[in-house]
């Protein structure tokens, strides 16, 4: 593993054994016209077996097991695999397993599940490209892969809210444009490419009070947030609701499906 991954990891690990708990508590994260969005892009059927990976603290993998056969989660951070298990038990939930892994190299046969899904991890990812494609090797012919991740729209904008995101929270990488995700789509072989949107709106000190930023860091935040109300260079609509600051994460559902003939590529290979 290069330094640069070891680095990340211990980045991820350390920022999401500290917000685990808040991070399942936050009500945005649970929103039910956007689990209404994501569960209609992933076609979900009672027969299907569903891969949730970088499932955090299970939030997606137990509304999908509330429909499918059966859900796996696998994620980094061990706190939020505890949050997962807890969240299974409060909704007794029997058919789901956890793993804790990394997921650039995902420990599951090929072809193991009809459904691959992925929500807000991309942008904590330092090659989305090898994860998508181990996605699509461990997808059924036939299955739905499905990414949903904050997107940037222009170079300008993408280079200002990546600056303000790592400062919030060190394992931020870089969200990607959507123009980028949809060409990911084209080179993992995925057909069919969807997409749908929504908005996920957030209190700023809510926000803040789920991240564990260095110290004076929240402060560098709030100002560049507090100069961005009314020209909305970051790209997130950021106002005043009732004196506090409130904004907007653009979200993309990117839902493309394996056929026979894709081309799978594995972890660490090139070739297609
Ligand atoms: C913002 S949280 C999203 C959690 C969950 N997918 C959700 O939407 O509720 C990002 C998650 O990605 C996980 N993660 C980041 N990089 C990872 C990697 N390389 N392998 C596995 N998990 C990773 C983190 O541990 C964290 O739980």
């Amino acid at each position: 593993m290069t330094k640069e991954a070891e680095g990340q990891r211990r980045l991820i690990v350390d920022q999401f054994t500290r917000q685990a708990v808040p991070f399942r508590q936050m009500p945005a994260h649970s929103d039910r016209d956007a689990f209404r969005l994501v569960l209609s892009a992933c076609q979900l059927k009672p027969d299907d077996l569903v891969l949730d990976v970088a499932c955090g603290p299970g939030l997606t993998a137990c509304a999908f097991a509330e429909v499918a056969a059966h859900v796996t989660g696998i994620d980094l951070t061990p706190a939020m695999i505890d949050e997962a298990r807890s969240l299974q038990w409060e909704k007794s939930l029997g058919n789901v397993a956890w793993h804790v892994g990394d997921v650039t190299a995902l420990p599951f046969p090929d072809a193991a599940f009809s459904v691959v899904f992925t929500r807000y991890s991309f942008h904590h990812l330092l090659d989305p490209g090898t994860v998508l494609a181990e996605m699509v090797r461990v997808a059924k012919p036939g299955g739905r892969v499905v990414v949903v991740d904050v997107y940037t729209s222009s170079p300008q904008q993408a280079e200002l809210y990546n600056q303000v995101e790592k400062l919030r929270d060190p394992s931020h990488v870089r969200a990607l444009a959507l123009d980028e995700l949809r060409s990911l789509f084209e080179s993992a072989g995925l057909t069919g490419a969807s997409t749908d949107f929504y908005n996920l709106d957030v209190s700023l000190e809510q926000l803040l009070g789920s991240s564990f930023p260095s110290a004076g860091d929240a402060d560098k935040v709030r100002q560049i947030f507090a100069h961005d109300i009314g020209t909305d260079r970051l790209g997130v609509s950021a106002r005043r609701v009732d004196g506090e600051i409130h904004f907007v994460f653009p979200i993309v559902i990117l839902a493309g499906r394996k056929t026979s003939g894709t081309a799978v590529r594995t972890a660490g290979s090139d070739h297609h």
